[in-house]
């Protein structure tokens, strides 16, 4: 965990924060709601970054924000689902993340800044459409996975990193966007580290 210090002055504009979903394959499993507040409409049109507070977010689970109009999902991955992502490298498209969409801080094992959180843009890399969180169903859609996101439009499969699986219409990993930690649970969407 980072012990960097809280920066109010960079807290310009506050999140969003949302829902959080346990998966699809927990069917039926409680949906424990966070908090739910939107920036507002300038700064959302202006691109702003938001501020996303994962104190409550606990393993396994998902959180929904919304970025320039992007739906971004923040994972707290398990110890199960990171040892799991080493099984199936083999099946990747790209596996250790070498195609230019990425950004640096994908560019490791877990596209993580920290191996239990992980951030993405939650639109498939084929027609845009919106993957499931498939956790604990993911099996029937790759043998020894049981975690993962599956896009029900035409059938591409990513992996608890994003990584997408060989054999399906989408041809890259789910776009890790910009993000930076300023305290052990809070993070900015829309601001990297050392990048202006
Ligand atoms: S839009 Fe996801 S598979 Fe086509």
């Amino acid at each position: 965990m980072s012990n960097a210090p809280v920066d109010n002055g960079r807290r310009r504009f506050l999140t969003i924060a949302t829902s959080v979903v346990g998966g699809v394959g927990a069917a039926g499993a409680a949906v424990p709601f966070i908090a739910s507040w939107s920036p507002s409409e300038r700064a959302k049109s202006a691109g702003a970054p938001v501020e996303v507070d994962i104190s409550k977010l606990e393993p396994g689970q998902l959180i929904r924000v919304e970025w320039r109009g992007k739906p971004v999902w923040v994972v707290f991955r398990t110890p199960k689902m990171l040892e799991q992502m080493k099984v199936h490298e083999g099946q990747l498209r790209d596996p250790a993340s070498d195609e230019p969409q990425q950004l640096d801080s994908a560019k490791n094992p877990y596209r993580s800044k920290r191996p239990e959180i992980f951030v993405a843009v939650g639109i498939c890399t084929h027609l845009g459409c919106s993957p499931s969180f498939l956790q604990g169903g993911f099996g029937e859609k790759v043998e020894g996975t049981e975690d993962g996101f599956f896009c029900p439009c035409h059938g591409s499969k990513f992996d608890m990193a994003g990584r997408v699986f060989q054999s399906v219409p989408a041809p890259l990993n789910l776009e890790v966007p910009p993000y930076t930690f300023i305290d052990d649970t809070t993070i900015i969407i829309g601001e990297e580290e050392g990048v202006a």
